[in-house]
Protein backbone atom coordinates (compact mmCIF):
# COMPACT_ATOMS: atom_id res chain seq x y z
CA UNK A 1 0.00 0.00 0.00
CA UNK A 2 3.11 2.30 0.26
CA UNK A 3 3.31 4.14 -2.54
CA UNK A 4 6.47 6.81 -3.12
CA UNK A 5 4.48 7.59 -6.39
CA UNK A 6 1.22 8.68 -4.37
CA UNK A 7 3.59 10.76 -2.26
CA UNK A 8 5.02 12.37 -5.33
CA UNK A 9 2.00 12.71 -7.36
CA UNK A 10 0.39 14.96 -4.35
CA UNK A 11 3.41 16.37 -3.42
CA UNK A 12 3.38 18.07 -6.40
CA UNK A 13 -0.28 19.01 -6.75
CA UNK A 14 0.16 20.74 -3.13
CA UNK A 15 -0.51 24.47 -2.23
CA UNK A 16 2.09 27.52 -2.86
CA UNK A 17 -1.13 28.67 -4.12
CA UNK A 18 -2.37 27.97 0.01
CA UNK A 19 -2.40 31.60 1.18
CA UNK A 20 -4.77 32.69 -1.29
CA UNK A 21 -7.38 34.53 0.62
CA UNK A 22 -6.24 35.08 3.84
CA UNK A 23 -4.84 38.24 5.63
CA UNK A 24 -1.98 39.99 3.74
CA UNK A 25 1.14 39.68 5.84
CA UNK A 26 1.56 42.29 8.74
CA UNK A 27 3.77 45.60 7.33
CA UNK A 28 7.58 45.41 7.86
CA UNK A 29 7.34 42.53 10.25
CA UNK A 30 10.33 40.60 8.79
CA UNK A 31 11.94 43.80 9.55
CA UNK A 32 10.91 44.57 12.58
CA UNK A 33 11.58 41.07 13.85
CA UNK A 34 15.17 41.55 12.97
CA UNK A 35 16.11 45.09 14.10
CA UNK A 36 13.68 46.06 16.73
CA UNK A 37 15.42 45.34 20.12
CA UNK A 38 18.88 44.96 18.58
CA UNK A 39 19.56 48.12 17.46
CA UNK A 40 23.56 48.48 18.00
CA UNK A 41 23.53 51.98 19.34
CA UNK A 42 21.94 50.98 22.52
CA UNK A 43 24.88 49.52 23.64
CA UNK A 44 28.39 51.08 24.35
CA UNK A 45 30.01 48.55 22.44
CA UNK A 46 27.86 48.86 19.30
CA UNK A 47 27.29 45.05 19.89
CA UNK A 48 24.94 43.71 16.44
CA UNK A 49 23.63 41.07 18.54
CA UNK A 50 21.94 41.91 22.18
CA UNK A 51 24.74 40.60 25.18
CA UNK A 52 22.84 38.02 27.53
CA UNK A 53 23.19 40.60 30.57
CA UNK A 54 23.43 38.27 33.73
CA UNK A 55 23.83 41.16 36.41
CA UNK A 56 20.98 40.93 38.75
CA UNK A 57 22.08 44.27 40.24
CA UNK A 58 22.87 47.71 38.27
CA UNK A 59 24.93 50.86 39.95
CA UNK A 60 22.86 54.05 40.69
CA UNK A 61 23.74 57.53 39.54
CA UNK A 62 22.40 58.59 43.53
CA UNK A 63 20.10 56.94 45.82
CA UNK A 64 17.02 55.98 43.67
CA UNK A 65 18.46 57.60 40.60
CA UNK A 66 19.19 54.45 38.36
CA UNK A 67 19.90 54.26 34.67
CA UNK A 68 16.50 52.09 33.88
CA UNK A 69 17.39 49.34 35.81
CA UNK A 70 17.98 48.95 39.08
CA UNK A 71 17.50 44.78 40.31
CA UNK A 72 16.99 42.17 37.43
CA UNK A 73 14.02 40.98 38.26
CA UNK A 74 11.91 44.51 37.67
CA UNK A 75 13.46 44.88 34.52
CA UNK A 76 16.36 43.27 32.78
CA UNK A 77 18.41 44.73 29.47
CA UNK A 78 18.02 41.52 27.58
CA UNK A 79 14.64 41.00 28.25
CA UNK A 80 14.20 44.22 27.70
CA UNK A 81 15.16 44.19 24.29
CA UNK A 82 12.92 40.95 24.18
CA UNK A 83 9.86 42.88 25.28
CA UNK A 84 10.24 45.93 22.56
CA UNK A 85 10.31 43.20 20.15
CA UNK A 86 7.31 41.49 20.46
CA UNK A 87 5.58 44.54 21.17
CA UNK A 88 6.30 46.09 17.40
CA UNK A 89 5.76 42.33 15.78
CA UNK A 90 2.36 42.19 17.85
CA UNK A 91 1.51 45.95 16.62
CA UNK A 92 1.53 46.61 20.64
CA UNK A 93 2.28 49.24 23.35
CA UNK A 94 3.97 47.19 25.12
CA UNK A 95 5.16 43.45 25.82
CA UNK A 96 5.76 41.67 29.54
CA UNK A 97 7.99 38.52 29.27
CA UNK A 98 7.51 36.17 31.71
CA UNK A 99 8.77 32.10 32.53
CA UNK A 100 6.59 30.07 31.27
CA UNK A 101 2.92 30.41 29.35
CA UNK A 102 1.55 29.10 32.17
CA UNK A 103 3.39 32.04 34.33
CA UNK A 104 1.48 34.86 32.13
CA UNK A 105 -1.68 33.15 32.65
CA UNK A 106 -1.27 33.33 36.41
CA UNK A 107 -0.06 36.99 36.60
CA UNK A 108 -2.97 38.00 34.18
CA UNK A 109 -5.46 36.05 36.37
CA UNK A 110 -3.93 38.61 39.34
CA UNK A 111 -5.50 40.84 38.12
CA UNK A 112 -9.09 39.99 38.72
CA UNK A 113 -10.02 39.64 43.19
CA UNK A 114 -12.19 37.32 44.93
CA UNK A 115 -15.87 36.98 43.45
CA UNK A 116 -14.86 38.40 40.15
CA UNK A 117 -15.58 35.93 37.11
CA UNK A 118 -13.85 34.17 34.66
CA UNK A 119 -15.66 32.80 31.63
CA UNK A 120 -13.33 30.82 29.51
CA UNK A 121 -13.76 28.96 26.34
CA UNK A 122 -14.53 24.85 26.88
CA UNK A 123 -11.72 23.76 25.51
CA UNK A 124 -8.53 25.05 26.04
CA UNK A 125 -5.03 24.08 27.26
CA UNK A 126 -5.49 21.65 30.12
CA UNK A 127 -2.76 23.61 31.99
CA UNK A 128 -4.99 26.46 31.67
CA UNK A 129 -8.50 24.23 32.41
CA UNK A 130 -7.33 23.51 35.95
CA UNK A 131 -5.15 26.35 37.15
CA UNK A 132 -8.68 28.29 36.55
CA UNK A 133 -10.80 25.22 37.69
CA UNK A 134 -8.83 23.70 40.54
CA UNK A 135 -6.71 26.82 41.77
CA UNK A 136 -8.12 30.14 41.20
CA UNK A 137 -11.53 28.73 41.74
CA UNK A 138 -10.37 28.32 45.52
CA UNK A 139 -9.33 31.61 45.44
CA UNK A 140 -12.86 32.62 45.14
CA UNK A 141 -13.08 33.09 41.33
CA UNK A 142 -15.85 32.64 39.64
CA UNK A 143 -14.85 30.18 36.61
CA UNK A 144 -17.40 28.98 34.32
CA UNK A 145 -16.86 27.75 30.75
CA UNK A 146 -18.58 27.47 27.34
CA UNK A 147 -18.28 26.90 23.84
CA UNK A 148 -17.21 30.77 22.66
CA UNK A 149 -17.03 29.51 19.06
CA UNK A 150 -20.53 30.46 19.46
CA UNK A 151 -21.37 34.27 20.28
CA UNK A 152 -24.76 33.55 21.33
CA UNK A 153 -23.35 31.36 24.06
CA UNK A 154 -20.65 34.03 24.92
CA UNK A 155 -23.66 36.46 25.30
CA UNK A 156 -25.77 34.15 27.72
CA UNK A 157 -22.81 33.07 29.68
CA UNK A 158 -21.88 36.19 30.88
CA UNK A 159 -22.54 37.17 34.40
CA UNK A 160 -22.46 40.31 36.27
CA UNK A 161 -19.43 39.57 37.78
CA UNK A 162 -17.90 38.78 34.48
CA UNK A 163 -14.52 40.45 34.51
CA UNK A 164 -12.43 38.66 32.04
CA UNK A 165 -13.32 36.35 28.84
CA UNK A 166 -10.79 33.89 28.55
CA UNK A 167 -10.38 32.47 24.98
CA UNK A 168 -7.79 30.22 22.55
CA UNK A 169 -7.94 30.44 19.12
CA UNK A 170 -7.19 27.54 17.51
CA UNK A 171 -8.19 25.65 20.04
CA UNK A 172 -6.09 22.20 21.46
CA UNK A 173 -6.68 19.51 19.96
CA UNK A 174 -9.39 20.00 17.85
CA UNK A 175 -8.56 23.21 16.05
CA UNK A 176 -11.48 25.41 16.57
CA UNK A 177 -11.37 28.94 15.56
CA UNK A 178 -12.68 31.37 17.80
CA UNK A 179 -13.97 34.59 15.94
CA UNK A 180 -11.44 36.98 17.99
CA UNK A 181 -13.54 40.44 16.97
CA UNK A 182 -17.11 39.04 17.51
CA UNK A 183 -16.38 38.17 21.28
CA UNK A 184 -14.56 41.66 21.92
CA UNK A 185 -17.49 43.65 19.78
CA UNK A 186 -19.97 42.06 22.95
CA UNK A 187 -19.31 44.95 25.18
CA UNK A 188 -19.58 44.44 28.90
CA UNK A 189 -17.24 45.30 31.64
CA UNK A 190 -14.80 42.85 31.03
CA UNK A 191 -11.38 43.14 30.15
CA UNK A 192 -11.03 40.67 27.20
CA UNK A 193 -7.59 37.95 27.35
CA UNK A 194 -6.68 35.83 24.30
CA UNK A 195 -3.96 32.82 25.12
CA UNK A 196 -3.26 31.48 21.82
CA UNK A 197 -0.87 29.19 20.65
CA UNK A 198 -1.19 30.45 16.74
CA UNK A 199 2.22 32.58 16.49
CA UNK A 200 1.28 36.18 16.22
CA UNK A 201 2.29 36.69 12.69
CA UNK A 202 -0.95 35.48 11.85
CA UNK A 203 -3.21 37.53 14.16
CA UNK A 204 -3.31 40.26 15.76
CA UNK A 205 -5.72 39.80 18.33
CA UNK A 206 -5.34 43.45 19.62
CA UNK A 207 -6.14 45.15 16.30
CA UNK A 208 -9.04 42.60 16.40
CA UNK A 209 -10.63 44.52 20.36
CA UNK A 210 -8.57 42.41 22.67
CA UNK A 211 -7.44 44.59 25.50
CA UNK A 212 -4.64 41.34 26.67
CA UNK A 213 -3.00 39.00 24.59
CA UNK A 214 -0.93 36.13 25.89
CA UNK A 215 1.43 33.42 23.95
CA UNK A 216 3.00 30.24 25.29
CA UNK A 217 6.38 31.18 23.66
CA UNK A 218 7.90 27.82 24.37
CA UNK A 219 6.11 27.30 21.06
CA UNK A 220 6.28 29.20 17.48
CA UNK A 221 8.10 31.97 19.08
CA UNK A 222 11.28 30.59 20.51
CA UNK A 223 10.32 28.03 18.04
CA UNK A 224 13.28 25.25 18.80
CA UNK A 225 12.13 23.39 21.78
CA UNK A 226 14.65 24.79 24.08
CA UNK A 227 12.89 27.59 26.27
CA UNK A 228 9.81 27.68 28.14
CA UNK A 229 8.47 30.93 28.38
CA UNK A 230 5.12 33.61 28.02
CA UNK A 231 4.35 36.65 26.55
CA UNK A 232 1.86 39.24 26.79
CA UNK A 233 0.72 42.18 25.10
CA UNK A 234 -0.69 44.76 25.05
CA UNK A 235 -2.05 48.14 24.64
CA UNK A 236 -3.83 49.54 27.19
CA UNK A 237 -1.88 51.92 29.80
CA UNK A 238 -3.78 51.10 32.62
CA UNK A 239 -3.63 47.41 32.25
CA UNK A 240 -0.12 47.58 31.41
CA UNK A 241 1.30 49.61 35.08
CA UNK A 242 -1.04 46.88 36.52
CA UNK A 243 0.69 43.70 35.12
CA UNK A 244 4.09 45.64 35.09
CA UNK A 245 3.54 45.85 38.93
CA UNK A 246 2.56 42.13 39.06
CA UNK A 247 5.53 40.75 37.21
CA UNK A 248 7.73 42.11 39.38
CA UNK A 249 5.82 41.51 42.48
CA UNK A 250 4.88 38.05 41.34
CA UNK A 251 8.67 37.44 40.30
CA UNK A 252 7.76 34.66 37.76
CA UNK A 253 10.20 35.93 35.52
CA UNK A 254 12.39 34.29 32.64
CA UNK A 255 15.99 34.26 32.82
CA UNK A 256 18.72 36.61 30.42
CA UNK A 257 19.89 33.15 28.67
CA UNK A 258 16.08 32.38 27.87
CA UNK A 259 15.57 36.08 27.12
CA UNK A 260 17.93 36.27 24.61
CA UNK A 261 17.02 32.74 23.28
CA UNK A 262 13.70 33.79 22.57
CA UNK A 263 14.57 37.00 20.56
CA UNK A 264 16.77 34.90 18.77
CA UNK A 265 14.28 32.52 17.63
CA UNK A 266 11.86 35.06 16.54
CA UNK A 267 14.15 36.89 13.91
CA UNK A 268 13.20 33.80 11.90
CA UNK A 269 9.51 33.08 13.20
CA UNK A 270 8.40 35.40 9.68
CA UNK A 271 10.27 32.20 7.67
CA UNK A 272 9.44 29.57 9.72
CA UNK A 273 5.49 29.83 9.97
CA UNK A 274 5.75 30.69 6.28
CA UNK A 275 6.95 26.77 5.68
CA UNK A 276 4.91 25.17 9.03
CA UNK A 277 1.99 26.59 7.14
CA UNK A 278 3.08 24.96 3.58
CA UNK A 279 4.47 21.91 5.53
CA UNK A 280 0.87 21.39 7.31
CA UNK A 281 -0.96 22.13 4.04
CA UNK A 282 0.58 19.59 1.92
CA UNK A 283 0.13 16.95 5.15
CA UNK A 284 -3.30 18.43 5.54
CA UNK A 285 -4.19 17.51 2.14
CA UNK A 286 -2.10 14.03 2.06
CA UNK A 287 -4.34 13.08 5.14
CA UNK A 288 -7.67 13.96 3.88
CA UNK A 289 -7.17 12.22 0.73
CA UNK A 290 -6.17 9.00 2.34
CA UNK A 291 -8.82 6.04 3.09
CA UNK A 292 -7.06 5.34 6.34
CA UNK A 293 -8.55 8.26 7.36
CA UNK A 294 -11.54 9.21 9.06
CA UNK A 295 -11.28 12.95 9.53
CA UNK A 296 -8.53 15.44 9.45
CA UNK A 297 -9.02 19.23 10.97
CA UNK A 298 -6.68 22.00 9.78
CA UNK A 299 -7.97 25.39 9.75
CA UNK A 300 -6.67 26.05 6.32
CA UNK A 301 -8.30 23.20 4.66
CA UNK A 302 -11.92 24.48 3.31
CA UNK A 303 -13.35 21.38 4.66
CA UNK A 304 -13.02 23.21 8.29
CA UNK A 305 -15.82 24.53 9.59
CA UNK A 306 -14.39 28.15 10.44
CA UNK A 307 -12.10 28.41 7.12
CA UNK A 308 -13.59 31.49 6.20
CA UNK A 309 -13.40 32.65 9.80
CA UNK A 310 -9.66 31.31 9.81
CA UNK A 311 -8.80 33.74 6.35
CA UNK A 312 -10.99 36.87 7.67
CA UNK A 313 -8.60 36.75 11.11
CA UNK A 314 -5.90 35.65 9.90
CA UNK A 315 -2.75 35.86 7.48
CA UNK A 316 -2.09 31.88 7.85
CA UNK A 317 -1.85 28.68 9.68
CA UNK A 318 0.26 27.43 12.50
CA UNK A 319 1.51 23.67 11.64
CA UNK A 320 -0.50 22.24 13.75
CA UNK A 321 -3.45 19.30 12.21
CA UNK A 322 -5.40 16.76 14.18
CA UNK A 323 -6.94 13.97 12.78
CA UNK A 324 -8.81 11.05 13.25
CA UNK A 325 -7.59 7.65 12.19
CA UNK A 326 -9.72 4.40 11.03
CA UNK A 327 -9.68 2.05 13.78
CA UNK A 328 -9.91 1.81 17.44
CA UNK A 329 -7.00 2.47 20.04
CA UNK A 330 -4.80 0.34 18.97
CA UNK A 331 -4.39 1.42 15.16
CA UNK A 332 -4.13 4.95 16.31
CA UNK A 333 -1.44 3.53 19.11
CA UNK A 334 0.54 1.55 16.03
CA UNK A 335 0.54 4.75 13.95
CA UNK A 336 2.25 6.75 16.88
CA UNK A 337 4.77 4.01 17.62
CA UNK A 338 5.52 3.45 13.72
CA UNK A 339 6.14 6.96 13.20
CA UNK A 340 10.41 7.44 12.40
CA UNK A 341 10.86 11.25 11.34
CA UNK A 342 7.72 12.50 13.56
CA UNK A 343 9.26 12.26 17.62
CA UNK A 344 6.29 11.22 20.08
CA UNK A 345 6.48 13.89 22.11
CA UNK A 346 4.30 16.41 23.81
CA UNK A 347 4.32 20.43 23.52
CA UNK A 348 4.48 22.32 19.51
CA UNK A 349 5.56 24.88 17.59
CA UNK A 350 9.13 23.41 17.08
CA UNK A 351 11.41 23.05 13.87
CA UNK A 352 10.89 19.22 14.19
CA UNK A 353 8.07 17.37 13.38
CA UNK A 354 5.95 16.20 16.85
CA UNK A 355 2.90 13.85 17.27
CA UNK A 356 0.51 12.94 19.77
CA UNK A 357 -2.16 10.63 21.41
CA UNK A 358 -4.11 13.73 23.61
CA UNK A 359 -6.60 10.79 24.87
CA UNK A 360 -3.45 9.46 27.17
CA UNK A 361 -0.68 12.43 26.77
CA UNK A 362 -1.57 16.14 26.84
CA UNK A 363 -5.49 15.98 27.27
CA UNK A 364 -5.45 13.11 30.19
CA UNK A 365 -6.94 14.71 32.85
CA UNK A 366 -9.51 16.34 31.06
CA UNK A 367 -12.94 14.54 32.59
CA UNK A 368 -14.55 11.97 30.38
CA UNK A 369 -17.35 13.39 29.50
CA UNK A 370 -15.13 16.48 28.48
CA UNK A 371 -13.13 14.61 26.16
CA UNK A 372 -16.04 13.17 25.10
CA UNK A 373 -18.10 16.39 23.84
CA UNK A 374 -14.84 17.63 22.58
CA UNK A 375 -14.13 14.67 20.21
CA UNK A 376 -11.00 14.13 22.33
CA UNK A 377 -11.53 9.87 21.20
CA UNK A 378 -8.83 6.91 21.57
CA UNK A 379 -8.88 7.64 17.56
CA UNK A 380 -7.50 11.23 17.79
CA UNK A 381 -3.61 12.03 16.55
CA UNK A 382 -2.65 15.31 17.01
CA UNK A 383 0.94 16.49 14.81
CA UNK A 384 2.99 19.30 14.72
CA UNK A 385 4.49 19.76 11.34
CA UNK A 386 7.85 21.19 11.22
CA UNK A 387 10.15 22.23 8.85
CA UNK A 388 11.80 18.90 7.41
CA UNK A 389 11.08 18.55 3.54
CA UNK A 390 7.71 17.99 2.79
CA UNK A 391 7.96 14.72 0.74
CA UNK A 392 9.77 13.09 3.93
CA UNK A 393 6.94 14.84 6.40
CA UNK A 394 4.52 13.08 3.91
CA UNK A 395 6.45 9.52 3.18
CA UNK A 396 6.72 9.35 7.17
CA UNK A 397 2.77 9.78 7.23
CA UNK A 398 2.10 7.54 4.94
CA UNK A 399 4.34 4.29 5.96
CA UNK A 400 3.19 4.57 9.63
CA UNK A 401 -0.42 4.90 8.63
CA UNK A 402 0.05 1.57 6.33
CA UNK A 403 1.63 0.25 9.61
CA UNK A 404 -1.23 1.07 11.53
CA UNK A 405 -4.50 0.29 8.97
CA UNK A 406 -3.42 -2.39 5.98
CA UNK A 407 -6.01 -1.28 3.47
CA UNK A 408 -7.29 -4.89 3.09
CA UNK A 409 -8.20 -4.68 6.59
CA UNK A 410 -9.80 -1.49 5.63
CA UNK A 411 -11.97 -2.95 2.52
CA UNK A 412 -13.16 -6.27 4.60
CA UNK A 413 -14.49 -3.10 6.74
CA UNK A 414 -15.99 -1.16 4.08
CA UNK A 415 -17.46 -4.93 3.44
CA UNK A 416 -18.85 -5.44 7.11
CA UNK A 417 -20.88 -2.34 6.57
CA UNK A 418 -22.56 -3.78 3.29
C1 LIG B 1 -2.63 27.56 24.51
C2 LIG B 1 -1.62 27.34 25.57
N1 LIG B 1 -1.65 28.16 26.64
C3 LIG B 1 -0.75 28.00 27.62
C4 LIG B 1 0.21 27.01 27.59
C5 LIG B 1 1.19 26.88 28.72
O1 LIG B 1 2.41 27.35 28.30
P1 LIG B 1 3.80 26.89 28.96
O2 LIG B 1 3.93 25.43 28.73
O3 LIG B 1 4.80 27.75 28.25
O4 LIG B 1 3.70 27.22 30.42
C6 LIG B 1 0.26 26.14 26.50
C7 LIG B 1 1.26 25.05 26.46
O5 LIG B 1 1.10 24.09 25.73
C8 LIG B 1 -0.68 26.31 25.45
O6 LIG B 1 -0.68 25.50 24.37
Amino acid sequence: CSSSELTGILASKLNDSSAAGYQPLFKSFATDAIHVGSEPEQWNSRAVVPPISLSTTFKQHGPGKHAGFDYSRCGNPTRSCLERAVAALDGAQYCLALSSGMAATLTITHLLKAGDGILCMNEVYGGTNEYFSKIAAEFGLDVSFADLTKLELLKAALKPNTKMVWIETPTNPTLKVVDIKGCADIKLNTDLNISLFLSFLEQRPLALGADICMYSATKYMNGHSDVVMGLISLSRDDLNELLKFLQSALGAVPSPFDCYMCHRGLKTLHVRMKQHFKNAMAAAQFLEADLRVDRVIFPGLPSHPQHELTKRQCTGCPGMISFYIKGKLEHASTFLRSLKLFTLADSLGGVESLAEHPVSMTHVSVPENEKKELGISDTLIRLSVGLEDEENIIADLDQALCAAVSISEHISFLHSLT
